[in-house]
């Protein structure tokens, strides 16, 4: 089996592989299958591609590519964004492969530390992780529903400009111990980036209110006040830690319904958090 870059012509099988995978698996627990389409996913993987500070593996044996790994430059903490092997291809060590590559790949550019979101109901791709040196730190409940729309009268959402990144970038690392800034300046430059603003300065703000968006604030209220403010939820819905009970309730309280369990995995035990934070699937 040989591991190689993911190029381009690569795409339209990798999307049919990723569509394959998630569709295989989530039919087996009787959930929603994550893509309509082999086409969705490929237009996933293409836009990924495309992206900066993303990189892409595939695993091929006699020209036939068996699966993929995605991972994200995009913070100071590596993400292993997307990995899917060809169900006929599962359970043979091709997952396994892959992933140490990408992980070896990641601490190479500096990102010795990695997260991985993975979906509760899957036991393989849990093992598989905790195997490969990530412990579950965080219980996630992905969450949709109808547009909270709710004012905070003592807040103020508003779009992020670029000259706000600094400003994000400093509260992700005074709230997590590090930052996104890759990411935040890709979701500023696409528009979906907003910020909450309390007594004239940023107390939150979040890349977009959704599957692949990530938010952060000092409080509760500021998240809150972010995701009140959304139009949708994009995907499957925002990812919620189940362990902030205020939140979790409040997001109940206010209609949503969860999807389904997730869990975020680290390579590094997560100490306290000086403030709240909802996390984004692609990491
Ligand atoms: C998850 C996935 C990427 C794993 O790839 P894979 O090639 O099937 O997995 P591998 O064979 O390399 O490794 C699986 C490991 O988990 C272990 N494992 C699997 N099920 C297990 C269980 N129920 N309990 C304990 N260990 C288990 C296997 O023994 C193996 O460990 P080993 O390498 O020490 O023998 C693949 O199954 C897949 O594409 N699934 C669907 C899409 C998906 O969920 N992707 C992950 C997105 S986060």
């Amino acid at each position: 089996m040989e591991l190689r870059p993911v190029q381009m012509k690569d795409i339209q099988t990798c999307g049919k592989v990723m569509y394959e995978a998630f569709r295989d698996i989530s039919r087996r627990h009787n959930f929603p299958p994550d893509f309509p389409d082999a086409g969705a996913a490929e237009g996933l993987l293409s836009d990924l591609l495309h992206a900066p500070a993303f990189d892409a593996f595939v695993a091929e044996r006699e020209g036939r590519i068996l699966g993929s790994i995605f991972v994200s430059r995009r913070s100071q903490v590596g993400g292993i964004s997307v990995l899917t092997i060809d169900p006929k291809a599962q359970n043979c060590g091709v997952g396994r492969r892959l992933l140490q590559h990408g992980m070896e790949f990641l601490a190479t550019q500096g990102h010795r530390r990695q997260q991985i979101i993975q979906v509760g109901y899957h036991n393989r791709s849990l093992c598989l992780y905790a195997k490969s040196g990530f412990i579950a730190s965080e219980l996630l409940s992905n969450m949709t529903g109808r547009p909270i729309k709710v004012n905070f009268p003592s807040r103020t959402v508003r779009r992020a400009s670029e000259s706000d990144a600094r400003a994000c970038n400093a509260l992700c690392r005074k709230v997590q111990g590090f930052d996104r800034e890759h990411e935040v300046a890709y979701a500023i430059a696409r528009g979906t980036a907003a910020v909450v603003e309390s007594n004239e300065r940023i107390t939150g703000y979040t890349t977009g209110v959704g599957f692949v968006g990530h938010g952060v604030g000092e409080t509760n209220e500021d998240l809150k006040a972010l995701i009140a403010s959304a139009d949708g939820f994009t995907g499957p819905g925002i990812l919620i830690p189940t362990g902030n009970g205020e939140l979790f309730r409040w997001c109940l309280e206010n209609g949503l319904r969860v999807v389904q369990q997730m869990t975020l995995m680290d390579t590094q035990p997560s100490g306290p958090t000086n403030g709240v934070y909802w996390p984004a699937i692609l990491s």
